[in-house]
């Protein structure tokens, strides 16, 4: 199974960083948007990504023109007709999954993959809209794509054992490191992460510690890059509220529950770095 075209559904923050590794590791990439405005913003996101990095020294200018070059713009999905693999990284909605597919699977040639980069959504929910549930696997991405190393990949009880050779292989000329995971909301990141972020919510509407304590406490007691209540602005407290609303539904299991002062600051639209407030402040940014 040789892939050479991809194709990627979705121009927001994670499918324009998949179309930048597709595009850098030398494929030719098809990034499909609903609106040329949307697709505007996510092919913006993509040239200032790659100006910084020419910026930094880290790439020539000629490179950063060529990347772009393999990178084509289209709000028409028929134009991912010619894909070896399509990636979806649309919203978490379900039935736009299964409605997107189910068009996709019209379109696209029966040796085409169909890869979805969902957080949480059990792949098979999503697979079970084509007819092709054999060559169908999750890829998960983790933010910020160009420079995470890793990605997920999730086969299900149908996906064939070519497909996820195929898939792994394809990760691996991306310059990433593939792990494999079975197909439960959460697959093994998200199944570990979500209920520790869910936790330093708790431990700071407890009244335990300030926030600037439990983030430098988890930073510098444990090494990670960034603490707990940074890291939830930075993937979105939105995108957290439904992660684990997804991952509780699914396992009924109190680690999962969204505390109270998440659902609240969702409400709010205290949605983190992209609205400028979350737990920390973001309008000078
Ligand atoms: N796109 C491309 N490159 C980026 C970038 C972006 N959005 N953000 C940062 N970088 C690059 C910078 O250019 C810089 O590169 P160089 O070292 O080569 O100069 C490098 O990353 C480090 O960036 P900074 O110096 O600006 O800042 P930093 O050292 O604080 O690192 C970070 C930023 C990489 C985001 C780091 O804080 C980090 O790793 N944080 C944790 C991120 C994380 O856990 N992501 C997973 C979220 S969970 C998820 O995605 C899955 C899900 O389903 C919820």
């Amino acid at each position: 199974m040789q892939i050479r075209n991809i194709g990627i559904v979705g121009a927001g923050l994670m499918g324009s960083g998949i179309a930048q590794v597709c595009a850098q590791a030398g494929y030719e990439t098809a990034v499909c948007e609903a609106t040329p405005e949307l697709l505007q913003k996510g092919i913006g996101r993509l040239k200032r990504t790659l100006a910084g990095a020419v910026a930094k020294g880290k790439l020539e200018a000629g490179q950063a023109e060529s990347i772009m070059g393999r990178i084509k713009g289209t709000a028409d999905v028929q134009d991912l007709a010619q894909s070896d693999i399509v990636i979806e990284a649309i919203s978490e909605d379900i039935d736009a999954k299964r409605r997107l597919f189910e068009a996709l699977d019209a379109i696209c040639p029966f040796h085409t993959i169909f890869a979805s980069n969902t957080s949480s959504i059990s792949i098979i929910r999503i697979a079970t809209a084509t007819q092709r549930p054999g060559r169908f696997v999750g890829l998960h991405f983790f933010n910020p794509v160009p420079v995470m190393k890793l990605v997920e990949v999730v086969r299900t009880l149908q996906t064939d054992d070519e497909t996820v050779s195929a898939a792994t292989a394809f990760v691996e000329s991306l310059g990433k490191q593939p792990i494999h995971a079975k197909d439960r909301p959460g697959f093994i990141v998200n199944r570990l992460l979500i209920p520790y972020l869910l936790d330093s919510i708790r431990a700071y509407e407890s009244g335990l510690a300030s926030k600037e304590d439990i983030d430098a406490g988890m930073m510098l007691g444990c090494s990670h890059p960034m603490g707990p209540l940074t890291l939830l602005d930075y993937v979105g407290l939105d995108t957290t509220y439904s992660i684990a609303n997804i991952m509780y539904d699914e396992f009924k299991d109190a680690r999962y529950a969204p505390p109270v002062l998440l659902r609240q600051m969702v409400q709010v639209g205290h949605f983190g770095r992209k609205s400028g407030k979350g737990f920390f402040d973001y309008a000078s940014a």
